[in-house]
């Protein structure tokens, strides 16, 4: 049976390992599926969805949202990291997010730049249809970001509203 293109919910494989994923990452790529599904993706037709691990063990979802004017889409795993935001949690340990590609697609830099105000580090899966999946790390995919310590190091060190006297 040809099963290469079919959403199986049996082993998802780590590509550069080929062993299974361990079962916590296995269940967040697993909730990403599933969330594509939730995508409103008219226009690219390209649904995206995306599981996030907060450090105390809640799991959030999301999808692309698009609009007729295109500027205002929200990706997926934006949409996720707002919901873990409203509810509380900004610490994320992990992230995985589905699309239709294969070999699986990485996050936009908007993304990227989202997930490091709320993570030093996170695991990242990548995952494509035929459950293969790319695991790395938010520092591998934004290395040197930008992060909010740049921003609270100088308003705590400086008492001069950012004269730089
Ligand atoms: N998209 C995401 O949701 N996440 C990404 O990391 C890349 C792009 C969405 C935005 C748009 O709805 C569609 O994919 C095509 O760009």
């Amino acid at each position: 049976v040809n099963r290469s293109s079919s959403v199986s919910s049996d082993v998802i494989v780590d590509m550069a390992t080929g062993e299974p994923l361990p079962p916590l990452l296995h269940d967040l790529a697993e909730r990403a599926r599933q969330a594509q599904a939730l995508a409103y993706a008219p226009y690219s037709r390209f649904p995206v969805g995306a599981a996030l691990r907060s450090r105390d063990g809640r799991v959030f979802v999301g999808a692309n949202v698009e609009n007729a004017s295109y500027g205002l889409t929200v990706c997926a795993e934006r949409t996720a990291m707002y919901q873990a935001v409203l509810a509380g949690a900004r610490q994320v340990a992990a992230i995985a997010i589905c699309t239709n590609l294969s070999p699986p697609a990485a996050p936009c830099g908007m993304c990227r730049q989202t997930l490091a105000e709320f993570a030093e580090e996170a695991q990242i899966v990548l995952l494509s249809p035929s459950g293969q999946a790319q695991v790395t790390t938010l520092s591998t995919l934004l290395p040197q970001a930008f992060r909010p310590s740049a921003l609270i190091a100088t308003t705590e060190a400086k008492d001069d509203h950012g004269r730089g006297e």
